[in-house]
């Protein structure tokens, strides 16, 4: 029997260390920000195996489509609806499982089956989130939220 050490990352883990790596080596000063966030949710896309992954970005009491990756989506959320909505308001990330199971799921794609969106902030408040979907139920854990905020961080830099 293997038996794991409490500090030896997940597999999960793993794919998330590389994947920020992989995220802060793609990154130029001299492009537009659109560019730098094309390719931050390209790499997340395809590394991360998702559905569709894309950020809303807070105007007054909604959420407008910002960049994303994935095909076209929905373009205005009201602040307080839908998966989105409820991360933008709480400030706190929000996971589901299944999104059949969630009041007042938004449904931009029926292809999507789970769903996590993390807040993020630009001087303390809620300035857009990052929505990243599967395909697969119960494809999020506490693992992608912890590394996923700090990819939520990362982007923040370059939304204004
Ligand atoms: N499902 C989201 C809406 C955005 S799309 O998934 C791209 C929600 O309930 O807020």
């Amino acid at each position: 029997m293997q038996i794991q050490n409490i500090e030896t990352p997940t597999d999960k883990e793993e794919q998330y260390l590389l994947l920020i790596k992989q995220i802060e080596s793609i990154i130029v000063d001299e492009i537009p920000d659109s560019g730098n966030i094309g390719n931050i949710l390209g790499l997340m896309k395809s590394e991360l195996n998702l559905f569709w992954v894309g950020l809303y970005i807070r105007n007054g009491q909604k959420l407008g489509l910002g960049a994303f990756q994935g095909l076209p989506a929905c373009t205005i959320i009201q602040w307080g609806k839908g998966v989105c909505g409820t991360a933008a308001s709480s400030g706190e990330t929000v996971i589901v499982d299944d999104v059949s199971q969630f009041p007042g799921y938004i449904a931009c794609h029926a292809e999507t089956a789970s769903e996590i969106v993390i807040p993020g902030f630009i001087n303390g408040q809620v300035s857009f989130v990052l929505d990243v979907d599967s395909a697969s139920t119960f494809a999020f854990d506490n693992t992608d939220k912890m590394y996923l905020e700090q990819i939520s961080q990362i982007l923040s830099r370059f939304i204004k």
